[in-house]
């Protein structure tokens, strides 16, 4: 693997990310993809490196994801679940980390439902002077800079298998719907898609899509932002389609009359899906409430969904961000 001029410790949110950097994890992603389709599937990149998973909020796909891009690097990697750590006997979460970082962590990857915790914790180990990398893999509502990366990496990786880069995605029409309010998926990929140059729709019923969004990019972005509380504009013409899942936990008021009606008037479906650009793809970071968001054999249609490319783009992307920040510790 060629060194690159990766300088980042931590991976916290794509906020300042720049293009450069976008394509240093783009291009790593992709070669990393060629050996995970070769027959090895392994490099020993970060070999005798300790990855810990801190997953403080359950977690399916992100947690395993991690796990097997460690493991395809040769890194050691160390598990928690919160229900059957010390967490239960009143230890704090800086405290958990502190353990780990006595095992000797090199890299943290931090979820946890909380905004702000992988960054506390990134702070405390700078302040110690340890070199430890932090990764936030989903913090509240705030971001979840691994998941906009492998839906960046999807859609690149279909517009130039070869040579995925931020550039493809310039002037492209790429429409967010659902959930936005509670999305910390959102919020990511509105940063790297405006980098990129996208025009970024935001669809969703004005309860879930306060117009504070339009506040969070200022003129200096490449791209544009739009918001919409119908879907249909957002749809017309569309290239990409990003459906996001209803946080049902997450919600601590009624903020929607019912899942049907939500389906009804916001759901993805073939007939919507005729507004947008014959192309047109479709997202999901999953878990899908099926049905919900989109119709569920729209979901299983090659034809249209990314899905289970998504998941798959997730381990190069990570074995990827691992690599690049636990090179430069
Ligand atoms: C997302 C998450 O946890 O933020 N899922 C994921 O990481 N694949 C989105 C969600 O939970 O809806």
């Amino acid at each position: 693997m060629a060194k690159t001029n990766w300088s980042r410790r931590h991976i916290l949110s794509l906020v300042d990310l720049i293009s450069n950097e976008y394509d240093i994890i783009l291009q790593t992603a992709a070669s990393f993809r060629e050996i995970l389709s070769g027959r090895t599937k392994k490099v020993p990149a970060l070999q005798g490196k300790v990855v810990a998973n801190l997953f403080f909020e359950p977690s399916t796909r992100t947690r395993s994801s991690f796990e097997l891009a460690a493991k395809r690097l040769s890194a050691d990697i160390l598990n928690f679940s919160p229900g059957t750590s010390s967490l239960t006997k009143g230890e704090t979460i800086l405290d958990t980390a502190k353990t780990y970082l006595a095992m000797g962590a090199d890299i943290m990857v931090i979820r946890h439902k909380q905004a702000g915790v992988p960054q506390a914790i990134a702070t405390e180990m700078d302040l110690k002077k340890t070199k430890v990398s932090v990764l936030n893999a989903g913090d509240g509502q705030h971001e979840h800079p691994s998941q906009a990366l492998l839906d960046l990496y999807t859609i690149c990786t279909l517009l130039d298998r070869d040579r995925p880069r931020l550039e493809l995605l310039e002037g492209k029409k790429i429409a967010i719907v659902g959930d936005i309010l509670h999305s910390r998926v959102a919020r990511s990929n509105i940063w790297s898609l405006t980098e990129a140059g996208a025009e970024v729709h935001l669809a969703g019923p004005p309860t879930l899509l306060p117009k504070m969004f339009l506040d969070l990019i200022k003129n200096d972005r490449k791209g544009k932002l739009l918001l919409h509380w119908e879907v249909e504009p957002a749809l017309r013409a569309a290239d990409f389609v990003m459906t996001l899942r209803l946080q049902k936990e997450r919600m601590s008021q009624h903020l929607l009359p019912s899942l049907r009606e939500y389906h009804q008037y916001y759901g993805i479906t073939r007939d919507r899906l005729k507004l947008c650009q014959p192309h047109v793809k479709i997202l999901h970071p999953g878990p899908v409430n099926r049905g919900v968001e989109i119709s569920s054999d729209l979901m299983d249609d090659p034809e249209f969904s990314l899905i289970s490319q998504q998941v798959t783009s997730g381990v190069a992307v990570r074995m990827a961000l691992l690599y690049l920040i636990g090179s430069s510790n």
